[in-house]
């Protein structure tokens, strides 16, 4: 069933597990995503990137993902996922989704303050909740490419005063976390977290968590995470196990029949992670 991400987010809070956000392109991502929460009887979130709006066209990603959600036997929300400008925000209102996230975090405090409020206003007027980053995170997702050297954390007195003059739902926190695949074994900033977490009551959100070790992810939901984003690791799986399918089959031209293995591999991946987010059965 298509819900709001609020409550999904809000009952994690409430009971110590995360919601897996998961990223998709196509047809075929939905479906393994969606296959992998209800066999383990999760709620999800699905996210859409205006790279992904923009590759499978703006109406037509959401009305899979829409239709999706609406027929799932768990409940899922639609995410627009680090929404660049307003004007994508708007159209993802247009379009369905359920959440949003405005991610102004490279522009100075002030702005990035300005740029959240006004999408506050517009999503809250139609009820849809809003996450929002401060801190940048490092590495490449999509249109969001920072520097290891531009990369900063997130300041936990700047976390206060940013969910307030923001108003805002979900955090997004930078805490050692990065976008891609990591270069050596992360660590995440617990005691960074932790801090947060004592001075901020809404949900945190942990982006860039392809490659952050089972265990570390299993301390971030202790500590407080409640929503954890997952695009390569899933993109990885399709591509990998395609690839090698059609090496081992080079005669085959179905792409229903290539593509198959590939959407069990995505399962699989998602599957996984929400066992470690402790999301399975909480539905
Ligand atoms: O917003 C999406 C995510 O933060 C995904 O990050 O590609 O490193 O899993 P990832
Ligand atoms: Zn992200």
């Amino acid at each position: 069933m298509l819900v709001s991400s609020k409550e999904l987010l809000l009952d994690a809070q409430k009971n110590k597990y995360a919601v897996g956000a998961f990223n998709t392109n196509n047809l075929e991502i939905t479906h393994a995503i969606v296959r992998a929460a209800e066999a383990q009887k999760a709620p999800i979130l699905i996210q859409i990137s205006a790279g992904a709006l923009k590759y499978a066209g703006l109406e037509f990603l959401p009305m899979i993902v829409a239709k999706a959600a609406t027929e799932a036997s768990v409940p899922v929300a639609i995410h627009l996922d680090h929404g660049p400008s307003f004007e994508v925000v708007m159209q993802s209102l247009r379009a369905g989704f359920t959440s949003i996230m405005r991610d102004a975090s490279k522009l100075p405090y002030e702005e990035n303050v300005a740029e959240v409020r006004k999408v506050v206003e517009a999503c809250h007027a139609v009820g849809v909740p809003v996450e929002a980053e401060i801190g940048k995170i490092g590495g490449a997702e999509e249109h969001v490419v920072v520097s290891e050297r531009e990369a900063t954390m997130s300041d936990p007195d700047e976390c206060v005063r940013f969910v307030a003059d923001g108003g805002f739902d979900f955090l997004a926190v930078a805490i050692g976390n990065a976008h891609g695949f990591y270069k050596g074994e992360p660590k995440l900033d617990f005691d960074r977290l932790d801090a947060i977490r004592e001075r901020v009551d809404i949900p945190l959100v942990l982006h860039g968590a392809s490659g952050i070790p089972d265990h570390q992810i299993t301390e971030a939901v202790e500590r407080g995470i409640c929503k954890i984003n997952i695009d390569t690791e899933i993109r990885n799986a399709f591509i990998r196990t395609i690839q090698k399918f059609v090496a081992e089959n080079p005669d085959q031209i179905d792409p229903r029949k290539i593509f198959a293995p590939g959407i069990e591999a995505m399962q699989a991946v998602v599957e996984h992670k929400i066992e470690i987010f402790r999301s399975a059965g909480r539905a």
